[in-house]
Formats: C-alpha cells, sequence, structure tokens
C-alpha cells in the first residue's frame, strides 16, 4: 500500500461563540477521519483555525469594553479546550489574525489583481449610526417587505421564503445597538469569478470532487447564469486586515477565512521543518475540506477559484454534511437542547458522543437527528453491551494466564473479521460511519456468541480445564482487540484502555489482521460505563437554565433621541487646564431639608470625608424629596467660591442633569466610590 499525503481541515468556528454540539458533528467527523488516515500509515495533517475577523467580534469587543485581540485570545483558549475534552487533535491550531494569514492573503491578493480580476463599484448599504458601522443582512432586522412578518433578517423571511434586499425591509432596526439605520454609499471591492465560469463548471461536476447532489445543486442554482460579483472589501471600521493597496478597506471576513487553512498549514510546517510547497503546491497531496451545507457557496465556488488563481492544489475533496437537529426539531436554547460542548463535558463521557454521532454519519448532506432515547439506548447496547462487555467478560478469567502462545481455533471467527477489515476500512474512508459501525458490531455479536458459548465463568470454577478457559479468553480479547482496532478512529480512549489491557499499544489498521498472542492481560479497569438518561435530563436543565430566554431580543436595543443635545448645544471646547479648575468630588448627602421660604432649594449639608463638610442650597425641591436624600452619594463641585444667598452661605454645587422641574436627575457614582474623592 502506497503511502498518501493527505491534508485536511475543518472549517474555522467563529470567534464569537462556543462550540457547541452542532459544531461537533463537524470536528468528530473530521478527526474520525483524521484519526483513519493516520492508523492506516498515511502521512495525513489535520489544521484548524479560529475565524476571527468581522463586525461580529469587533461589536461583541465593544460590548464588553475590551480590545478584539483580547476576545478572540479568550475564545480560542475556551475553544481548544472544547476540543481536548472531546479528544479532538489539530496537527496545527492557528488564527485567522495572524501574521501568517496576512502574508497569504496578501499573496491571494496580488494574484487576483494580476489576473485582472477585482474591480471597485460603488455599494450602497445600511449603516448604524450609533454603532458606526455598515450592517451585514443578518445584523438588521425588520418587516418582511412581502408578507409583512415582523422580526424578519435582512435576507430572506422565514415566514414566506422571499429573499431581498435589506434596504427593502420595513422598519428596519440594527441588531447592534437598536438604531434606525440609514442608506449610505461606499466602494467596494469586487472579485470577477465569472472569469473562471468555465474552470469551476469542469471543476465542480467532474464527479470528483464533490457528493453528487451538491454538484446538482451548484449546476441548478449557481452555475447556469453567470457569477455574480463577489464582494470582497469592507470599509472601516472593520476588524480584520487592511488592503494593502487600498488602504481605508478591509478584506471581508470570508475572503481572510479559508486563507486561514493555508495560514495554518505554513505555521505547521515552520515549526516541523516541512516544506509548505510540498502541501499546497504539490499535485501528490489530497487536500481534504470538511463543511457544513450552509457554506457550500464558499468552499466550492469562490475558493476554488482563489486557489486556482494564486497557483495553490486544489481541493481533492469537500466532504459537506447537515445540521444537528435534536428529536427532529432545530437546536432550541430554550428547550436546552442548544448544548455546548463544555457543558456536555461537565455531564457526559465524550465517547459516548462520538461514538453516537460515527454511528449516524453517512457521506449523504442529510441532517443528523440525535434522539436522546436513543442515544442512551445505542450507547449502552453497542459500546458497553457489546464491544466493553466482550473485554470485561474474558480479562479477568485471563489475568493469571495471559494470553496463550498460538492462536487457538475458532472456528474461523477472527479470519472473517480481519476479512471485514478492508470493507471497514472502505467504509471510513467514503465517510461511511454509519456502515463501517454496523459491521463493527456484526462482527461483536459473532464474538459475544462465541464468548456466550465457551461460558469462560464456567470454565473458571473447572480446575481440569485452565487449558481451555485461556484458550477462550485468548480468542474473546483478540477478537475484543481486533474491533478496538477499528473503533479506535471514534474511540481513541478504548485503543488506548485495550493497549493498557494487553501491554501492547495499538498504532497500525494491521494490527487487526494478526492475533496477539503470549502477551501478560493486566488488570481490567471500567472502559465505559452505562448512559443514564438522568445524566442526559441534567445536561439538558443546565443548558436550558443557563441560556437566555429567546423571547429576550439578543441584544438590548437603545434608542436615544438627540433633543437633550439640541436643546444645549455643546459649550466652547476647553482645555484639560480648564477642566481641573473645577474640583468635582463625591460626596454624601448627611442632611436635608426644605427651605420654606424658597420654591425650588433644598438646603443640604454634604460629607467629604471626616469633618469636612458644605452647607449647599441646590435647585432639586421639584425633583427630590429631602428623605429621599439623606445617605446617598453624590457629585459635588468643592472649590466654587461661596455665595452668600438669602437664606445663608452656600458652599458648593451638587451636580444634575435634566431640564428641571420634575426632571432633575442627580449624578451619582457607581458602587464602591468614596467620599472625598476627585473626579477625574
Ligand atoms: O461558518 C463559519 O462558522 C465560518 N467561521 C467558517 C469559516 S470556514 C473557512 F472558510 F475558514
Ligand atoms: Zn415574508
Amino acid at each position: 500500500m502506497t503511502t498518501r499525503r493527505i491534508l485536511v481541515t475543518s472549517a474555522l468556528p467563529y470567534a464569537n461563540g462556543h462550540i457547541h454540539l452542532g459544531h461537533l458533528v463537524e470536528y468528530l467527523q473530521t478527526d474520525i477521519w483524521v484519526r483513519f488516515q493516520k492508523l492506516r500509515g498515511n502521512r495525513c495533517i489535520y489544521l484548524c483555525a479560529d475565524d476571527t475577523h468581522g463586525t461580529a467580534v469587533m461589536i461583541s469587543a465593544r460590548k464588553e469594553g475590551i480590545s478584539e485581540e483580547e476576545l478572540i485570545g479568550r475564545m480560542q483558549k475556551a475553544h481548544l479546550e472544547d476540543f481536548s475534552g472531546f479528544d479532538i487533535e489539530f496537527d496545527n491550531y492557528g488564527s485567522t489574525h495572524s501574521e501568517e494569514n496576512r502574508e497569504l492573503c496578501a499573496e491571494f491578493w496580488s494574484a487576483l489583481r494580476k489576473a485582472d480580476l477585482i474591480v471597485e463599484k460603488e455599494v450602497t448599504q445600511l449603516f448604524d449610526p450609533v454603532a458606526g458601522t455598515f450592517l451585514a443582512d443578518r445584523f438588521v432586522k425588520g418587516a418582511c417587505p412581502f408578507c409583512k412578518a415582523p422580526d424578519q433578517y435582512g435576507d430572506s423571511c422565514d415566514r414566506c421564503g422571499h429573499t431581498y434586499s435589506p434596504t427593502e425591509l420595513i422598519d428596519p432596526v440594527s441588531t447592534h445597538s437598536g438604531a434606525t439605520p440609514e442608506i449610505r454609499t461606499a466602494a467596494h471591492l469586487f472579485v470577477q469569478i465569472e472569469q473562471l465560469h468555465g474552470f469551476l463548471e469542469t471543476w465542480t461536476q467532474s464527479g470528483e470532487h464533490l457528493q453528487s447532489e451538491i454538484a446538482n445543486y451548484l449546476k441548478g442554482h449557481f452555475l447556469g447564469e453567470p457569477l455574480r460579483d463577489w464582494d470582497i472589501s469592507r470599509p472601516a471600521p472593520y476588524f480584520g486586515f487592511e488592503i494593502p493597496d487600498a488602504p481605508g478597506n478591509y478584506w471581508y471576513v470570508w475572503f481572510d477565512a479559508p486563507i486561514g487553512y493555508v495560514a495554518s498549514t505554513l505555521q505547521w510546517c515552520r515549526r516541523h521543518g516541512e516544506s509548505f510547497d510540498d502541501w499546497w503546491r504539490s499535485d501528490e497531496t489530497e487536500i481534504h475540506h470538511f463543511i457544513g451545507k450552509d457554506i457550500t457557496y464558499f468552499h466550492t465556488l469562490f475558493w476554488p477559484a482563489m486557489l486556482r488563481t494564486a497557483g495553490f492544489g486544489l481541493p481533492r475533496m469537500v466532504h459537506i454534511h447537515g445540521f444537528l437537529t435534536v428529536s427532529g426539531e432545530k437546536m432550541s436554547k430554550s428547550k436546552g437542547t442548544f448544548v455546548r460542548a463544555a457543558t456536555y463535558l461537565e455531564h457526559l463521557d465524550p465517547s459516548y458522543l462520538r461514538y453516537y454521532y460515527a454511528a449516524k454519519l453517512t457521506p449523504r448532506v442529510e441532517d443528523l437527528d440525535m434522539n436522546l432515547d436513543e442515544f442512551v439506548a445505542k450507547v449502552n447496547a453497542d459500546m458497553v453491551g457489546n464491544i466493553v462487555n466482550l473485554a470485561s467478560r474474558t480479562a479477568r478469567f485471563a489475568e493469571q494466564t495471559g494470553l496463550a502462545e498460538t492462536y487457538p481455533d475458532d472456528g474461523g471467527l477472527f479470519e472473517q473479521a480481519a476479512k471485514d477489515g478492508d470493507l471497514i476500512a472502505e467504509a471510513y474512508e467514503s465517510c461511511d460511519y454509519n456502515r463501517a459501525m454496523r459491521l463493527i458490531l456484526a462482527a461483536g455479536d459473532r464474538a459475544n456468541q462465541f464468548v456466550e458459548r465457551t461460558a469462560p465463568w464456567n470454565l473458571k470454577k473447572d480446575a481440569t480445564k485452565t487449558a481451555e478457559l485461556r484458550d477462550a479468553c485468548t480468542i474473546g480479547l483478540n477478537l475484543f482487540r481486533q474491533l478496538a482496532v477499528y473503533l479506535a478512529p471514534v474511540l481513541p480512549k478504548l485503543a488506548r484502555q485495550t493497549g493498557d489491557l494487553l501491554d501492547e499499544p495499538i498504532r497500525d489498521w494491521d494490527e487487526s489482521k494478526r492475533p496477539l498472542l503470549g502477551k501478560p492481560v493486566r488488570r481490567f479497569e471500567h472502559m465505559m460505563t452505562r448512559v443514564t438518561r438522568e445524566k442526559v435530563d441534567a445536561m439538558i436543565q443546565q443548558s436550558k437554565a443557563s441560556s437566555p430566554s429567546e423571547t429576550e431580543p439578543a441584544v438590548v436595543a437603545w434608542q436615544d433621541s438627540d433633543e437633550p443635545l439640541k436643546a444645549e448645544p455643546l459649550a466652547a471646547e476647553c482645555t484639560i487646564d480648564d477642566f481641573v479648575k473645577v474640583d468635582l468630588r463625591i460626596a454624601r448627602v448627611i442632611g436635608a431639608e426644605e427651605v420654606p421660604e424658597a420654591k425650588k432649594l433644598l438646603k443640604l449639608v454634604l460629607s467629604l470625608g471626616g469633618e469636612h463638610r458644605r452647607t449647599v442650597f441646590a435647585g432639586i425641591k421639584s425633583a427630590y424629596l429631602p428623605e429621599q436624600l439623606v445617605g446617598r452619594l453624590v457629585v459635588c463641585v468643592a472649590n466654587l467660591a461661596p455665595r452668600q444667598m438669602k437664606f445663608g452661605l452656600s458652599e458648593g454645587m451638587v451636580v444634575a442633569s435634566g431640564p428641571g422641574g420634575s426632571e432633575i436627575y442627580l449624578v451619582s457614582p457607581d458602587e464602591g466610590a468614596r467620599p472625598g474623592q476627585r473626579l477625574h
């Protein structure tokens, strides 16, 4: 068998959200495929990265009051913890916000320029005047221009299915700020992908690189007419890489995201002293992308067009999967079925999910339904009841004798399962894990029947049957180990445990072809425990409890009028020196009383801490009762020249806003501020 060189990627997860069970369909599907390739002795690397750029990250960072870099750093750490918790192992995990990616983006860009594929055009878009950004379609909501359904996104209506432009929405609102968007025009750069129409037609329809339903979809939806120019730039402000020859403009996140695959490879090559060209510019390397069906368009049209133009290797295959549904429905926060990876790990063994997804995954672009009863039943019956049971019913009777020196007659069981290995391998190769699992379970059934027939637990009771017992266990354990090899891509932990049990690590697929002999059998440790419905329910409950209710808007909308500013325009500019002349201090109101003769005034005694007091006559009587004020903190102008009033000497001022009457608002500091502190 010749060794293949294989480069594998999963879609880069966005840096503004946590990994959930839906994402894991893809990362587990890919991880299983990669582990299978490695077990087969192929040179295979698995690359991924966080997808960090774009408006969503920029806005989230602003809301949290942190830099984008801090936000993406934090998220990358969380993603990596989730992945490792599920035994998902990358050869390199990068970030699209890396120097390698910037370098490569520039390289792709200059190739596109050189090929004369870039044009500039004016784009009219909705603009959020509060957030100060242009709005991508999914950041605008409003009523559908066709059926008037409220609360629809800027590109299409959930209710009637019409597509439209966000500028057509009725009463549009920005989901960032709640502001009413304005229509603005800016210059954008476009890739004229139509110039590669012929190439894309051939590449997508060759029958080699895409599942047939995908090839047909592309033919039916895109390739039947000229391909539309692809808008590849965004004006500032935008979190991303500035386009070197178009200052003030940034590459759109979908331009630099797939380049992130290449950048992650470059990092890996630099770290391992590997030739980058061997991996990205060689016909001998197979490039395999695993993605979800929602991002088909980017990976099967734009990405091959970019690779081709820049002289990089084209994907051998883009493997496309469907979405996760839970009990036949979309994952839902309010139902608790939107389960984060980290929440799952608090309650359940990752092996359960690895196996369950494997049992359900086929090479077709179908949604994968996770039925919680089925999840419990399958894991218990197939993994605990069938596979692990083989080991637990034989290992403990072989601890003293170890494995026999020669393989006893098993009626052809080992031989048959060894032959099945080719079919199982084919099934893995074609991503038909469902078939692979069925073949493995069938072999497990046959092996269990053998154990049942020979009943080591009975042989153990008969001192004259020691040799028979050892033979029975040698067969049982070898049949088990054979399956552990086949399952190693799905259940790496089980493979490790089997290696420990029989003192021989599982490293190679072909170990399923030869029985293991003359080895000690270590003490049997539990390999996988039964899953209970209670634990699954606890996970669902926790997800429900930690999800904000779905009726609550994702962002708090605010829409402030500019009336106050109009009513009182900004004062003339001042300098910092002017500002520091005014000494503003935190003060506590320790006394408050009405001034009977004055309509508007309350007499306040303020404490600046210790014995430092100020008496202030404040014009706030129309809005506050004296008893509301005693004890609270206010801001006072502490160095104002004292003013003699009719009722006494006023030694400062308290700071408030509002036009007057009942609309007077005293300014208070945040929790923790102390009297006497200066405001800077
Ligand atoms: O759909 C997504 O979640 C994107 N972050 C995937 C990017 S894949 C690639 F092109 F980088
Ligand atoms: Zn509609």
